[in-house]
């Protein structure tokens, strides 16, 4: 693409833990779409239900890795931050999420990615708990502020009306704003941190080319 963005734009990959059709955890994300402002950009993930099984052996040094994974990793690498919304399975996190969380293991551009974890409901303690410590071992930075417990009713089914909720929209602007933060901040250490492949501000100047995936 050689449309151009300004820097300021803060690139945020929103993952859903759900390959349901009409998923709460998918709508909050999407919600968070229709919610943001313009300077916050939210692609909502959408190829969990294509990766293969992680499988160690097909994730070494020069492999070259199943499409769906690098795909998953090159979206990864254009994010300035992430924000993961998962339901509980049978009190842990859904296997299609973990699945995902395993084949960005070894991926150096999870490496201090700033991440929010929303929790959808109070009843989900151990899901959270699990996807947590599973992060945090990724070397991950867990940005508190941009994972608050929002406990959705039946009623706030849809982006739409999750969105029109203002108490709802409002936690979740606040949270957006802090991952947009930490995300700012991650552009800026990754230009230090990163080889120019991986980062996901290559020319580390005010105005770079279009980081869509
Ligand atoms: C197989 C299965 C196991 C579940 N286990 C739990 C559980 O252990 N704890 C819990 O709070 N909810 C559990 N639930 C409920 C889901 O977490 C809940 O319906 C969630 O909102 C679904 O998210 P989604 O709408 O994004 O698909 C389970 C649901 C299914 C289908």
């Amino acid at each position: 693409m050689e449309s151009f963005v300004n820097d300021s734009v803060t690139n945020i990959l929103a993952i859903s833990g759900s390959l349901r059709a009409h998923s709460s955890n998918t709508e909050v994300l999407r919600a968070c779409i229709l919610i943001a402002p313009a300077d916050i950009n939210i692609k909502v993930y959408d190829g969990l239900g294509t990766l293969p099984h992680f499988n160690p052996d097909l994730d070494v040094e020069g492999a070259i890795l199943p499409a769906p994974v690098e795909a998953l990793r090159s979206e990864v690498r254009w994010a300035d931050a992430l924000l993961i919304s998962s339901p509980e399975y049978a009190h842990g996190v859904p296997g299609s999420l973990k699945n995902a969380l395993d084949w960005l293991v070894s991926a150096p551009e999870m490496v201090f990615k700033p991440i929010g974890v929303l929790n959808t409901s109070s009843r989900s303690a151990h899901a959270n708990a699990s996807l947590v410590e599973t992060l945090r071992t990724m070397s991950t930075e867990l940005v508190s502020a941009a994972s608050p417990l929002l406990s959705l009713t039946r009623s706030m089914a849809s982006a739409d009306s999750i969105a029109a909720n203002p108490e709802l929209a409002g936690r979740l602007q606040t949270a957006l704003a802090a991952l947009a933060e930490a995300g700012a901040r991650y552009r800026e250490r990754a230009v230090e941190m990163l080889p120019a492949n991986l980062n996901p501000n290559p020319s580390g100047s005010s105005t770079v080319k279009s980081r869509s995936p």
